[in-house]
């Protein structure tokens, strides 16, 4: 079974021993309930990398007040059986008191990037994703460390900050992992009914119907924001609860495109029963 390994020290022990060997080290972060679009980070790893090793935290500082903090999935066994099949060199497994001790009171916020979006709808989200990731390239000092497309704007501002904090860690891009029908994979997609299941691809489908209209008017702003209330309704319509936001943005800032010059992405995030879907395009 992969080696398992629950504090900071060990982590570094092996570490140091294969960076003293020469080989370039991959890191890929998760909060486990694997599935195939962290198991493709996995193989982005590997690909690059001599050795790869994997992170397990649940990070309660990521998730808010009244949110799925304590149903969320887990399966620790399962996810160590998985990270063997694919090869992954070690998984790193820490309690809450390794990342937070007693007396931990550093925050790492990312202003504007980190308060729109999903950072307006989840307040506090992005400073407990930035805290922690920071850390974890801190304590891995990996040669690059790899994140889905799927979370898009968390992959911006991880990028954000380890160009910030000097932090000498390269930011690989995966992209989004999907089932047949469209919808992105999602450890929150076991919390959906047979029935939402069913409506669940809708979002991936406006996603990208937006994104193609968009992409082929040539008009810019206001064309871009009629195509988004056109996909917000759409999900209205198909069966989907409050839609929090559904937007093309600059691809690269996420602020309002200025420009249709400039690269976009269409971003949304809707409930559906008690899952909140969250999904992106490239237009
Ligand atoms: P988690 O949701 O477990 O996701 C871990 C990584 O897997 C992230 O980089 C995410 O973008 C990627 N991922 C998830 N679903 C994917 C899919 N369908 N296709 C491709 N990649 C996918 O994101 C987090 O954990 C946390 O916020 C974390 C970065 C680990 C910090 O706690």
């Amino acid at each position: 079974m992969i080696e398992t390994v629950k504090t900071i020290t060990e982590l570094r022990r092996h570490l140091d021993q294969w960076r003293a060997g020469g080989e370039t080290i991959g890191l890929v972060p998760t909060m486990g309930a694997l599935h195939e679009g962290h198991l493709s980070l996995v193989r982005v790893a590997r690909a690059k990398a001599g050795r790869t090793v994997a992170t397990l935290f649940v990070n309660p500082a990521q998730f808010g007040e009244g949110e799925d903090f304590d149903q969320y999935p887990r399966d620790a066994d399962d996810d160590a059986q998985k990270l063997e099949n694919e090869g992954c060199d070690l998984l790193f497994r820490p309690a809450a008191e390794e990342i937070y001790p007693p007396g931990h009171v550093t925050r790492v916020t990312i202003e504007r990037l980190g308060d729109i979006l999903e950072g307006e709808f989840r307040p506090g989200f992005f400073a407990g994703v930035a805290t922690v990731v920071t850390k974890l390239l801190l304590q891995a000092l990996p040669d690059f460390a790899v994140f889905g497309e799927k979370d898009y704007q968390q992959l911006l501002v991880i990028r954000r900050l380890t160009r910030d904090l000097d932090i000498p860690v390269a930011i690989e891009a995966a992209p989004t992992v999907r089932e047949d029908d469209g919808l992105a994979l999602a450890s929150r997609n076991a919390y959906l009914t047979s029935d939402e299941r069913e409506i669940a691809p809708v979002l991936f489908g406006t996603l990208s119907q937006v994104a193609e209209n968009v992409g082929r008017g040539a008009s810019g702003n206001l064309r871009a924001e009629e195509q988004a209330a056109w996909g917000r309704d759409q999900l209205e319509r198909a069966g989907f609860g409050k839609v929090e936001y559904f937007t093309v943005r600059d691809a690269e800032t996420l602020e309002p495109v200025a420009r249709a010059s400039r690269p976009a992405r269409v971003l949304a995030a809707a409930w559906l029963g008690k899952a909140r879907l969250i999904d992106n395009v490239a237009v």
